[in-house]
């Protein structure tokens, strides 16, 4: 596997990966969707486009198999969204009550969650870490999660947070071994944070 940043022409591959991944558990989401496309664009086509946000990939022989995209900035990127990006999604996905994991991707970009202020204070920058199957459990995850510490600490962010739903345990036990710490909370996703470190953050070599 090699990890080079994401570009723009990245964009349907992190949305392809992001619909396999996007169960609360990490799983196939791909049953959970009318439209397939949806939930990439609410959760990873951002990344691939917004001047506020970087990323990169893991590409093996047969193409890109994980990203991990983020933002030094999340106040800045969300602000990014409001203007350019859910105003074009809305009229494509009208409003629904639909108690579904679709419904309430599409609750998402009517009205999206704001970070809380008071976790962005010492904690600005957050990241979205998906790979397929073929790519888990190699060390990969590892490789292209330091990869981004680096580039955030580099970017100037002291702080790192990310959400992830309480049933995701090898998630949570990946970020904890990634040295992320957990926000008291009783929601049902969990918010890990990290100092970020130029120093401390060193990345392996290689797979
Ligand atoms: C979660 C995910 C990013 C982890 O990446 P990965 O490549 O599978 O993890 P790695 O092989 O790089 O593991 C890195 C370290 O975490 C540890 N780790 C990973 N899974 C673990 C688990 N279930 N329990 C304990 N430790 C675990 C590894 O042992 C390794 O430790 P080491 O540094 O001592 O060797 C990846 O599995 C994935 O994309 N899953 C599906 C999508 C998902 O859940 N994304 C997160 C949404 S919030």
């Amino acid at each position: 596997m090699i990890v080079r940043r994401t570009t723009a022409a990245d964009e349907p591959a992190l949305a392809d990966i992001c619909l396999r991944t996007g169960t609360e558990t990490g799983g196939d989401a791909t049953a959970d969707f009318t439209d397939p496309a949806l939930i990439g664009k609410a959760y990873a086509s951002p990344y691939a486009v917004s001047p506020h946000a970087l990323g990169f990939v893991g590409v093996d022989d047969r193409g890109v198999a994980g990203y991990v995209v983020g933002t030094p900035d999340t106040a800045a990127l969300e602000r990014w969204c409001e203007d350019h990006w859910w105003p074009a999604l809305r009229p494509r996905y009208p409003p629904t009550d639909a108690d579904t994991f679709e419904g309430r991707v599409i609750r998402h970009i009517h009205s999206p969650r704001r970070a809380d202020p008071g976790i962005l204070r010492e904690h600005p920058a957050h990241f979205h870490i998906d790979l397929l199957p073929r790519l888990q459990g190699r060390g990969a995850g590892k490789l292209l999660l330091t990869t981004m510490l680096e580039a955030l600490a580099a970017a100037g962010a002291p702080g790192v947070h990310l959400g992830v739903h309480r049933a995701n345990t090898r998630a949570i036990a990946f970020y904890h071994r990634l040295g992320f710490t957990e926000r008291p909370s009783t929601d049902a996703a969990l918010t890990l944070v990290r100092p970020l470190n130029r120093t401390r953050d060193q990345r392996p070599e290689s797979l």
